[in-house]
């Protein structure tokens, strides 16, 4: 019954499931149907389609907008090793817009309306890479302002479109072709878009609203690991996402060690600069460090190439069904590391800024990898060798892992004050 049942579900559009439930119900066994029924709890089969239709589900909110659906994602646990080490992946790609920066830009929102800055009817600007300028789009369409995102070739083209479905208006300041972060350019247009024509710069890297919206963030990574966190890693480019939800963790009594990573080539934990590919990450050089950075929140600071990063996110998509963005990919690449070093019973959070949709045409397009020289085998086997002797259930104890490649990406573990 279970598999005529099934066979029956999946050749059934939802419109009229509920007919053909009722006809089954007049075709089949009783004794099979009472089994399968979709009154009891006791619904025992394999099968996915009969599961999806267990009523002790859980109630979900009615929202009226859609950035009441921030917060509340979940930890992936992606690894635990023998000795008990959790990498913990905090999806906030689940986020409306894909992205965690929703979290900052409706804060960021919020303080410029409570401190008058912003007036109804008014009009923002934000100097963009893109995550933020989507967030900031979707908050400006629920509350009728006008934003201008200044963005470079360097967003994602998916970021900007998406930008432009929402509504907002797209400068771009980079010339055909040129695919350098320009980040202090964009800057110096969002700053005169502000002076000479009235808009609203949210300042994303110097706004402290940016720190502050992560605080929620920091109330559920605390409510679910308490005092078990011993690590956070997260990406750095305003520092708002690592320092906002380190700095209330903190002020919770949480004292996990925080971890902070950039781009090769990015120069907030040292130089040299150089150019690099990972998106809405790091600081170039010539560009201002934020002062959202607060170093004395950051126990190391690390760095890791765009082919580490990249490759670790295809490698993590194919194995666990995982889509993240170029940065999360290093951050995570650098959270592995981190677990073949931990002691027993280490709970690491890796926060995620964005999911892989965003990089179709860029990370896991092989073409375009291929053109930056980025694919190479032997990096991806060793990867994937890191994650297999992670996930070995034999490990006497992951901290013997040896990992002498990794001593070819600088590490910058910083002096604290
Ligand atoms: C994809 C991605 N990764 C990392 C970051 C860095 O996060 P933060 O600015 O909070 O340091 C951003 C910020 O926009 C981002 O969009």
């Amino acid at each position: 019954m279970t598999t005529v049942l099934s066979n029956m579900l999946s050749n059934t559009s939802s419109n009229t499931l509920s007919n053909t439930l009722s006809s089954a119900t007049s075709t089949a066994p009783s004794n099979a149907l009472h089994t399968n029924s979709l009154h009891t709890n006791s619904l025992q089969t394999n099968s996915l389609h009969t599961n999806s239709l267990h009523t002790n589900a859980q109630k979900v909110p009615v929202i009226t907008r859609v950035s009441d659906d921030i917060g509340g994602c979940a930890f992936f646990e992606l690894v635990t090793t023998a000795n008990h080490c959790r990498l913990l992946v905090k999806l906030e790609q689940n986020n409306p817009t894909g992205s965690v920066k929703i979290r900052m830009a409706k804060q960021m929102v919020d303080e410029a309306e409570s401190s008058g800055l912003l007036k109804p009817g008014g009009w923002i600007v934000e100097s963009t890479s893109g995550n933020t300028g989507v967030a900031l789009a979707l908050i400006a369409a629920e509350r009728g302002y006008r934003f201008t995102a200044v963005v470079d070739n360097h967003a994602a083209q998916d970021k900007i479109r998406m930008m432009r479905a929402l509504g907002a208006e797209v400068i771009c300041i980079s010339a055909a072709g040129d695919e350098e972060l320009a980040t202090a350019a964009r800057d110096e247009t969002a700053a005169e878009l502000a002076k000479n024509y009235g808009a609203v710069w949210t300042a994303q890297h110097h706004n402290p609203a940016n720190s502050r919206g992560y605080y929620p963030m920091a109330e559920e990574i605390y409510a679910t690991l308490g005092d078990g966190l011993t690590h956070l890693v997260g990406a750095v480019g305003t520092g708002g996402s690592l320092c906002g939800t380190a700095k209330a963790l903190k002020h919770k009594g949480a004292r996990p060690q925080i971890i902070g990573v950039e781009p090769e080539g990015s120069i907030i934990f040292g130089g040299p600069g150089k150019a690099y590919l990972q998106s809405g990450t790091g600081t170039p050089e010539g560009a201002e460090i934020g002062q959202l950075i607060e170093y004395d929140l950051i126990d190391k600071g690390l760095k890791v190439t765009d082919q580490y990063a990249f490759l670790t996110a295809r490698i993590l998509a194919k194995r666990k069904g995982l889509m993240v963005g170029g940065s999360a990919g290093g951050v995570i690449y650098q959270a592995l590391l981190e677990l073949s070093r931990a002691p027993a019973n280490s709970n690491i959070v890796v926060v995620i800024c964005d999911a892989g949709e965003k990089y179709l045409d860029t990370v896991y397009n092989d073409e375009w990898m291929k053109k930056h020289s980025l694919l190479d085998d032997s990096v991806t086997a060793e990867i994937e060798s890191l994650l297999d002797a992670l996930e070995r259930p034999d490990q006497e104890c992951a901290a013997e892992i040896h990992y002498p490649e990794l001593s070819a990406i600088p590490i910058f573990p910083l002096a604290k004050a």
